[in-house]
């Protein structure tokens, strides 16, 4: 009953905040040492609004108290399923909660195609994370060449299917879905308004199903300060996942700024 309750309270924050303003969430990928990442958000200066970084380990352990005291969400790009074990170069769970995070990525496609993650790996990790009440934001997104031949709905509703398998009524809450089309990450060319409507139109819909909720739905792929006002306006548009911009402090800062609606 008053685990309930709490998800309850989540519920209803999440959908105030959808209301107001758009999640902006930066991807810092292998990028940011320590020291850069003191300056950066020396640089960036306070800021309101929903807003994550997900930095490298490193910097993600020695700056967490620095995020907490801004108001920025802080999570890893990664992490093991077990708690603790012989699996050298790997992070657990318990290792992240203890620097204060309390969200996490899921399944970038750079770790899906680099590191050989499968939906079975990324599924096992949704799971261990949210029976640890964490936020997942899990992402999602086809190539191009899945693009091109219409498989793209195909391979996203897939996606989804396998990763969320499972998931409780009670978890939903804790669920965000960042759609980045392979194709447009780390290009400089976003896809276009057409097609970002056109797939987070299905991609709710596939949601809806799936959980019954309007789960928040983030685009990723080349967000930049000039195309986000854009991008933010179309339908289904709940916040950007941004790679390269998300590493300039005047750029976030601008993504930010256009993200607030109030
Ligand atoms: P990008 O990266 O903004 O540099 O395209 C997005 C991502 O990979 O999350």
């Amino acid at each position: 009953m008053e685990q309930k309750n709490l998800d309850q309270i989540i519920r209803e924050t999440v959908a105030r905040y959808m209301k107001h303003s758009l999640i902006v969430a930066g991807n810092w990928k292998m990028n940011m040492t320590v020291r850069e990442g003191m300056e950066f958000l020396e640089k960036l200066g306070p800021v309101d609004g929903k807003v994550m970084i997900f930095p490298p380990y490193t910097t993600l352990a020695v700056l967490a108290g620095e995020f907490r005291r801004r108001g920025i969400t802080y999570g890893p790009q990664n992490f093991h399923y077990k708690d603790s074990g012989a699996y050298t170069g790997e992070i657990s769970l318990p290792m992240i909660r203890e620097l204060g995070c309390d969200c996490l990525l899921v399944g970038h496609s750079e770790r899906r195609s680099y590191y050989n993650e499968t939906d079975e790996e990324i599924h096992k990790k949704i799971q261990a994370a949210l029976s640890e009440n964490f936020f997942v934001m899990l992402c999602i997104g086809e190539n191009l060449d899945e693009r091109k031949s219409g498989q793209w709905k195909k391979v996203l509703r897939k996606q989804l299917l396998e990763d969320l398998e499972g998931l409780s009524r009670d978890k939903i809450p804790y669920i965000q879905i960042a759609y980045e089309p392979i194709w447009a990450i780390g290009t400089g060319v976003s896809a276009s308004t057409e097609e970002i409507t056109e797939t987070h139109r299905y991609l709710k819909t596939v949601l809806q199903e799936l959980t019954g909720s309007d789960i928040p739905l983030l685009y990723g792929g080349s967000v930049n300060e000039k195309n986000a006002a854009e991008i933010g306006s179309c339908p289904g548009v709940d916040g950007f996942l941004i790679g390269g911009a998300s590493l300039k402090p005047d750029k976030f800062r601008k993504i930010i700024e256009i993200s607030k609606r109030e």
